[in-house]
């Protein structure tokens, strides 16, 4: 699925203006390459998180890590759209790493604005190892 702009009913360039405010913050002494990221949440906030880097490089957090965990102090919920952005303001595709993150809290056909449009999660992380593999429920809201 490949869904255009108007199809989706998504407002993708509010998102993608949240994303590149939440970029603004981002914490990048060391690879100079900040990154912001936003989210749509199934009760209609919009969440969002900024790269901070560490010293001991591989302690790095991108900034989808920052916006999984506003999600959780803000309410908890789903994400059903996603967008980052470099440090140009331009669409970035969450690492591999970051896919999963999203998986965890994704709502049912959450899509994500990606250098080749619009794509659901099950796209860009197909056959995806989740909650589900360890027989959890699935899990909504705050405190769960
Ligand atoms: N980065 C993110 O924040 N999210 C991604 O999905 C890709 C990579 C950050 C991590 C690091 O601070 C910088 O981009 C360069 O790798």
């Amino acid at each position: 699925m490949n869904l255009s702009f108007k199809d989706s009913g998504i407002d993708w360039e509010a998102l993608q203006e949240a994303a590149a405010k939440a970029m603004q913050h981002a914490y990048v002494p060391y690879s100079k390459y900040p990154v912001g990221a936003a989210a749509l949440t199934d009760d209609g906030r919009i969440v969002s998180g900024c790269n901070v880097e560490n010293a001991s490089y591989g302690l790095t957090l991108c900034a989808e890590c920052s916006l999984v965990s506003q999600l959780r102090m803000t309410g908890g919920g789903k994400l059903v759209a996603f967008s980052c952005v470099d440090g140009q303001g331009n669409i970035l595709m969450p690492c591999g790493r970051c896919r999963q993150l999203l998986h965890e809290f994704r709502a049912p056909g959450m899509q994500l604005m990606t250098v080749s449009g619009i794509r659901t999660m099950d796209e860009v992380l197909p056959d995806a190892f989740g909650p589900e593999n360890l027989g959890e429920p699935t899990r909504t809201g705050s405190g769960q």
